[in-house]
């Protein structure tokens, strides 16, 4: 599918968009082996969450749907889950097959894990060798490190885990096989990462606790709750961003998430230039939430790195949009877990905002990127990867003439309805 974008002229607007990515999963995977009901409202209706439901009814939970966006998931208890009796395809979810492969750590039967040409290609290793050191059986492609995975799992034992990596798909692994641990697992990380994984389980009742860059758990088990999953920031930025690179602009997003570990996309536009301003604080299952309304008065380049990179990994392909339309320099370093994402995202932008007319050099770990040009729309790719489609598209708006996103029904991954919040922008 083809997306068309043309020059957004200023506006004044309030959206709202569908509900957080990973709060989504993670309530369809707690609920799963937690005892009782969980309901989940504004659930992501997106395919990777639903990749997560059809994984877990392959396991023997019910998933109730009572509306396109509002679950009912049957939990089964802690050790309720059944042996599937086909391979799980969590289609282009890495949040489908990390998390779920420290849940399936936990089990006395055999899972087999796979997905799409993506997925296939994404390290599996940073998961695989803390389960195995805690007493799963994991194989895969490529000497263990690539999907299909095989686990075997059961009988674990507890592990202080230090992982290379800040990431939540890395912690979230190990405390859910935690669950599962004979003592008390920990994760250590370098930086800290979205703490989602956390917050929920303690919502569940589990016995969780985390000191600095360090969680603990806890075996034990849980209760299901009732969720109302906030709006994806991550989806939010595309809008936010769109209101910060057109001049004049206002635009408000309702109801998104606030976690402090997600917040650095509101962070760099402040730090570039634009008015932020958040409104109707409130929590939601332990989540904080709010209304985010953003003014474009012309941004300027920005040095963005360290620990910061964490707190919006998945904002840094349109970060670089924001870039290429401020003032000046934009220096982007400590990114290279971007080259093992859905795309090498790093590349993918670097190469599609060049198409515009942008100068933006590709580093190891990073981007550097000289603001300020006059652009010209393009014909893109979004190498199936619905964060760079998306950045595509955002860059057509400041782009003189029409820009065409080519393989934008990747966007239904994490925002459907995405080119129809877009299109509202020009009534
Ligand atoms: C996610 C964590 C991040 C992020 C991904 C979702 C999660 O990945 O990029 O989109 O839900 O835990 P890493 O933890 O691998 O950085």
């Amino acid at each position: 599918m083809d997306l068309m974008v043309n020059p957004l002229q200023p506006i004044d607007r309030t959206l709202s968009i569908p509900g957080d990515k990973s709060i989504s999963h993670r309530s369809v995977m707690l609920g799963a082996i937690a005892t009782g009901i969980t309901s989940i409202d504004n659930f992501l209706p997106g395919q990777d969450c639903w990749s997560t439901v059809r994984c877990v009814r392959q396991l023997g939970v019910e998933v109730t749907e009572l509306g396109p966006d509002r679950l009912q998931v049957h939990g089964r208890g802690l050790d309720g889950l059944q042996e599937p009796d086909n391979y799980m395809d969590v289609g282009n979810s890495g949040t489908t097959m990390r998390l779920l492969a420290g849940v399936l750590a936990g089990q006395d039967f055999l899972s087999v894990l796979t997905g799409d040409d993506s997925i296939r290609k994404r390290p599996m290793a940073r998961i695989a060798e803390p389960l195995r050191q805690m007493g799963a059986r994991v194989w895969g492609r490529g000497n263990g490190r690539f999907a299909p995975l095989i686990i075997r799992g059961g009988h674990l034992q507890a592990i202080n885990y230090l992982t290379p990596v800040a990431s939540a798909q890395i912690k979230s692994a190990v405390l859910l096989a935690g669950l599962y641990g004979q003592g008390v697992t920990s994760v250590t990380e370098p930086a800290l990462s979205r703490d989602h994984t956390e917050k929920m389980l303690a919502a569940f009742g589990a016995k969780i606790n985390t000191d600095g860059l360090t969680t603990s758990i806890q075996p034990g088990p849980l209760t299901a709750q009732q969720i109302m999953v906030p709006g994806d920031i991550s989806s939010a930025a595309f809008f936010l961003v769109a209101g910060a690179i057109v001049p004049g602009a206002c635009l408000t997003v309702a109801r998104v998430g606030l976690n402090p570990t997600r917040t650095g996309i509101l962070d760099v536009l402040r730090e570039m230039g634009a008015e932020v301003i958040i409104t109707n604080q409130t929590q939601s299952s332990g989540e904080p939430m709010g209304d985010i309304t953003i003014k474009g008065h012309g941004l300027r380049g920005a040095n963005i790195g360290g620990s910061l990179i964490p707190r919006l990994i998945d904002e840094i392909p349109v970060l670089a949009v924001a870039a290429a339309a401020a003032e000046g320099a934009t220096v982007i370093r400590d990114a290279s877990e971007l080259r093992v994402k859905e795309s090498n995202r790093l590349q993918a932008i670097a190469t599609e905002l060049r198409r515009f007319g942008a100068h933006i050099g590709e580093t190891e770990d990073g981007l550097a990127i000289k603001g300020g040009g006059n652009y010209k729309g393009a014909v893109c790719e979004s190498y199936n990867d619905h964060r760079i489609a998306m950045a595509c598209a955002l860059m057509g708006l400041v782009a003189s003439g029409p820009t065409i996103v080519h393989g934008a029904e990747c966007i239904d991954i994490s925002f459907p309805g995405f080119a129809e919040t877009l299109a509202s922008l020009y009534e």
